[in-house]
């Protein structure tokens, strides 16, 4: 999907607000931007009751009891869940994955993309549920959100499946054109030309490169550049199954299972918990 550069320069402040900003923060707001426009297209396209998704967006679903701290604008690295207008439906008693789908990861629009182009590439089952897992942290973290996610489904997926979602993060700004990875183009256009990462995530790169499990985190970056393509229908249902084997759903539901990540779970469930 084309970022409107007109309509992201508004969305941010004009030019001068734009030239102000590092390239870290440049690239997280037109990221934010571009997801933002993906989901709102979706609405657009499909409506609130769309027969191609059983997923609702979040702002469809009011009622849910949370509310946001008028006061004051939250660090930029802070998850979509404690942001203004963030829909706190109300959830079940015992929530599985997929609810949290349904109510705090929705519309979802590009980790569902992702791993739709990962089923349609024949890649593995656990490669298709890395890329599904991959962004959807962000409602807790935004900032190292491939290192949040890793520890997030760590106690619930294959070792490879978290080690993907954490390694995506640094893997993404480090070409492999042996495998077809160049580095994106949207890339240059987002973080400039002249960007270079953080120390860490460097040393994060060699280390997951030399790693046995280098493909896994690999294969999450090529599908992710295919999460902005808004040109193929999708929809949650052909990953009910997919969770299904490979997410094991503890049965007192995420946040009462007593897991390391059950508090995250629980402060996605409700951001508002005052301690
Ligand atoms: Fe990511
Ligand atoms: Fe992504």
């Amino acid at each position: 999907m084309e970022v409107d550069r007109r309509k992201f320069l508004v969305s941010v402040g004009g030019v001068a607000a734009v030239e102000l900003m590092t390239p870290e923060d440049r690239a997280e707001a037109v990221e934010h931007f571009a997801s933002a426009e993906l989901d709102k297209w979706y609405i657009d396209e499909f409506g609130e009751t769309g027969a191609l998704s059983p997923i609702r967006p979040s702002w469809y679903q009011p009622g849910g009891g949370g509310r946001q701290d008028p006061e004051g604008s939250p660090a930029r690295g802070t998850g979509r869940a404690f942001r203004a207008g963030y829909s706190l439906a109300e959830m079940p008693a015992k929530p599985t994955l997929v609810d949290f789908y349904r109510y705090r990861f929705a519309p979802g629009q590009h980790v569902i993309r992702s791993a739709t182009h990962a089923l349609k590439e024949g890649h593995p089952e656990r490669t298709v549920m890395a890329c599904l897992l991959h962004d959807v942290a962000q409602a807790l973290v935004r900032s190292d959100h491939g290192w949040w996610g890793g520890q997030l489904f760590e106690p619930y997926v294959d070792e490879r499946v978290s080690w993907g979602v954490r390694y995506h993060q640094p893997l993404r700004f480090f070409p492999d054109p042996a495998v077809g990875y160049e580095y994106p183009e949207f890339y240059n256009r987002i973080f400039g030309v002249d960007y270079v990462p953080d120390d860490y995530l460097k040393e994060a790169y060699k280390f997951a490169r030399g790693h046995k499990w280098y493909m896994e985190a690999r294969l999450v970056t090529m599908n992710d550049e295919y999460g902005f393509d808004n040109t193929v229908p999708v929809s949650l249902e052909p990953f009910i199954d997919v969770i299904g084997r490979q997410f094991k759903q503890p049965k007192e539901g995420l946040g009462n299972d007593n897991s390391p990540s059950a508090h995250m779970w629980r402060t996605i469930i409700n951001p508002n918990r005052p301690l």
